[in-house]
């Protein structure tokens, strides 16, 4: 029989999307030995927002915790979530920054690196899959999932074909927004495996309600891995829960290995964690609703609530019915770019703006000028030329990937600029991704040990 297997995503993007990240290590670590038993394909706990999250509001050193995580979970892939050629952030890193970025990422426990674009630039991929492949871990080849008149089903086959050429080891299809439909589903993954014998992953959120029927719809044509989070951590702008699929697909006849006792065990731990992440409001209760309204709109959730509070605070709520028609269009005129961050933001204000000015591209800002420069990558479709024209005036669009143009001597200058304050290769990239969070981080690290020197010398 067909096998399914599962990627537990509760330590990250469960996490992120339904706490804010806020879930700090000492809270799970009493699991984690027994989710290590549990049977997952991987669980994905590193990345995304984890990184920046543990420094500025935790305390917590990363890399450290990867690798608490690593000695608890032995027998488990782990899996991290990479945004290519901007590794955790939004803006461009030289080649050699992602290179040691991914190879620290694997020495300090990563199994699986999860890579994508915003743009879907496979320029932007292949250093991070080429390093990560190098060091020998699995590359894990990512479609950022949208709708467009351009984003055809032969344009992702075209793009999976790139990634297997690359050397991936499987076909993420992630769709971060929650808008792949049952059908779509089915007919791209379909199409995928008729292109190219890899296995297929697909991730979505339950956002518009449509994540079950996706799943199941996906599977029927043949996708290997879903990602879920454990039940009191799924559902609304989370993954669809893990228990709930593993019935379904055990009673439809499907392979699935999991251990029913150690998820059972995982809920009941998690579930009061849950609850108190609810009754102190960190967990939005209208996080864990359906919100269908991007299904109408084809803009995320998190897209309109930004359109409603730029109006609100220009005071032009009236505009809103007129910003909505012109979200659309400027995604046209850009290329028709995924919207997902940072184009999704880039997208809406833009919109913002032209309603606001009466004026299309009257007014402009600094990114979408870097954006038409081509500092983002590859466009899927062509920028609007006229348009191009009249946000760039006489400057010229570079030409080739943005990150042969950045300097090579990041990693010398931060390593320089911190001095004793970097113990290691690991602390420097977490400077030159977050600079100041890091350096803020550093000095309460140095605060900690002192505290902890003066109590142990009085003690002694
Ligand atoms: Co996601």
């Amino acid at each position: 029989m067909k096998k399914v297997q599962f990627t537990e995503t509760v330590l990250r993007d469960a996490n992120q999307s339904l706490i804010a990240t806020r879930l700090p290590y000492d809270k799970f670590e009493p699991i984690l030995e027994k989710m290590d038993k549990a049977g997952f394909y991987s669980v994905e706990c590193w990345g995304g927002a984890t990184f920046d999250v543990c420094l500025r509001f935790l305390n917590e050193d990363p890399w450290e915790r990867l690798r608490k995580i690593r000695a608890k979970m032995p027998n488990t892939k782990l899996q991290m979530l990479l945004r290519g050629q901007n590794i955790l952030g939004y803006k461009h890193y030289p080649d050699d920054i992602v290179r040691r970025f991914v190879r620290a990422s694997v020495k300090n426990g990563i199994d699986i690196i999860r890579i994508f674009d915003a743009l879907n630039d496979t320029d932007n991929l292949k250093v991070a899959v080429e390093e990560t492949i190098k060091q020998g871990a699995m590359a894990s080849g990512t479609i950022s999932y949208t709708i467009s008149p351009v984003h055809t089903i032969a344009k992702y086959v075209e793009m999976v074909k790139e990634l297997k050429q690359m050397g991936v080891s499987s076909i993420c299809i992630k769709d971060m927004a929650g808008i792949m439909t049952p059908k779509s589903a089915y007919d791209l993954v379909s199409g995928i495996k008729d292109a190219v014998d890899l296995p297929v992953v697909l991730h979505t959120h339950c956002t518009t309600g449509l994540a079950f029927m996706t799943y199941l719809k996906g599977i029927e044509a043949g996708a290997d891995v879903i990602d879920t989070a454990i039940s009191p951590f799924s559902g609304g702008t989370s993954q669809p829960a893990t228990e709930t699929l593993y019935y379904a697909l055990k009673e439809l006849g499907y392979d699935v290995q999991l251990d029913e006792k150690i998820l059972i065990d995982m809920a009941n731990y998690f579930k009061p964690i849950r609850n108190d992440y609810l009754a102190d409001g960190t967990l939005n209760p209208i996080s864990l609703t359906t919100d269908t309204q991007c299904l109408t709109y084809q803009i995320p959730g998190g897209m309109l609530s930004n359109l409603l509070s730029q109006l609100k605070m220009m005071n032009a709520l009236d505009k809103f019915d007129e910003a909505l028609i012109e979200t659309p269009r400027v995604r046209k005129d850009m290329g028709y770019p995924p919207l997902v961050t940072p184009t999704s933001q880039l997208v809406g204000s833009q919109a913002v703006q032209n309603v606001l000015a009466g004026e299309r591209y009257k007014n402009v800002g600094a990114e979408i000028k870097a954006y038409c420069r081509g500092e983002y990558g590859k466009t899927p479709a062509p920028i609007d030329e006229a348009v191009r024209a009249k946000i760039l005036g006489g400057e010229k669009p570079i030409e080739g990937r943005y990150a042969d143009t950045l300097p090579t001597d990041v990693y010398e200058k931060a390593a320089e600029h911190l001095g004793s304050t970097a113990r290691c290769e690991e602390d420097v990239l977490s400077y030159i991704a977050f600079p100041q969070v890091a350096e803020n981080f550093f000095e309460k690290r140095r605060e900690a040990e002192e505290n902890v020197v003066r109590y142990t010398i009085t003690e002694a």
